[in-house]
């Protein structure tokens, strides 16, 4: 069965981007079919994925929303630039279907069981991929909705600083009263803490502090506080391609959260 996880917080900048990309570089890595649902506008990880707009000017995620019943993944994935790298590229399907500026409307569409359910019905047409992904924008809206009603699984990205719990209380709660008022399930839910300072006495007593709260929904490993993940990004790179000791850590630490989904 495919499992679709939807990665998400209502706090902008914590690295729900990076995370999708981290978990999409574990699965090129291990071979794992994978598609990436980029449901924000502003479009980071398509570019991450190494999309360039003329790779997406039919194919993306506002051509899936307007007709999801007649969705074709041929038409509106579109093969990620990571399959360009050798060594990892050529070990499983990465598709992607593109974030856009076309989506914003589908962000303030009313929260009807039809709309919400525009997503999960897509991706009810394939069974090509093992793992979707979705990168959703920072906010509660109807996009995020749209993403969380596809999902078995929402990771909830925080970092350990001062707002982290008071932010993921609210996006657990976000998640509850999504699924009493628009009766769909999200049958699973977790934190990942990332950009974690391994020396911070602070970023430790945070950690430790979400881990009381959430208990067993923090994720293991945490995702440290990398320097080369902004040169990864830049380069719209895998960081499992990345060489030097400080990528390869990091690339562990994905491969371990991203175990843990397939199971
Ligand atoms: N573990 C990390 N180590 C170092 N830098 C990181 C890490 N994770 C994310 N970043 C950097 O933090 C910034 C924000 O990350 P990202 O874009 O993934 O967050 P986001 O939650 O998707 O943001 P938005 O809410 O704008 O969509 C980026 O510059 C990214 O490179
Ligand atoms: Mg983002």
């Amino acid at each position: 069965m495919t499992q679709v996880v939807s990665m998400s917080s209502l706090k902008g900048g914590v690295g729900k981007t990076s995370v999708t990309l981290g978990l999409a570089s574990a699965a090129l890595r291990r071979g794992v079919d994978t598609l990436v649902v980029d449901l924000d506008p502003h479009g980071d990880a398509s570019t991450g994925l190494g999309l360039s707009a003329a790779d997406t000017r039919e194919a993306d995620t506002a051509a899936l929303l307007a007709a999801p019943r007649k969705a074709s993944f041929d038409r509106s994935a579109v093969p990620s630039g990571w399959g360009r790298i050798a060594g990892i590229g050529e070990r499983a399907r990465l598709d992607v279907v593109a974030g856009s500026a076309r989506a914003l409307p589908y962000d303030r569409l009313p929260a009807t069981r039809k709309n919400l359910g525009r997503l999960r019905r897509a991706l009810e047409r394939t069974d090509r991929y093992d793992l979707v992904l979705i990168d959703c924008p920072p906010t509660l809206n109807s996009l995020t909705r749209i993403g969380w009603a596809a999902s078995q699984k929402v990771l909830s990205v925080a970092e350990p600083s001062l707002f982290a719990v008071a932010g993921t209380e609210r996006t657990m709660r976000a998640i509850a009263r999504f699924e009493t008022e628009s009766e769909f399930k999200v049958p699973a839910a977790g934190v990942v803490v990332n950009k974690v300072q391994r020396h911070s006495e602070e970023h430790r007593y945070r950690s430790e502090e979400l881990r009381s709260m959430f208990g067993r929904l923090v994720v293991s490993p945490e995702i440290e506080d990398s320097s080369v993940w902004q040169q990864v990004q830049g380069a719209a790179y895998p960081v499992h391609a990345w060489p030097g000791g400080e990528a390869a850590e990091t690339a562990r630490r994905f491969d371990a959260i991203l175990e843990g989904l397939l199971v």
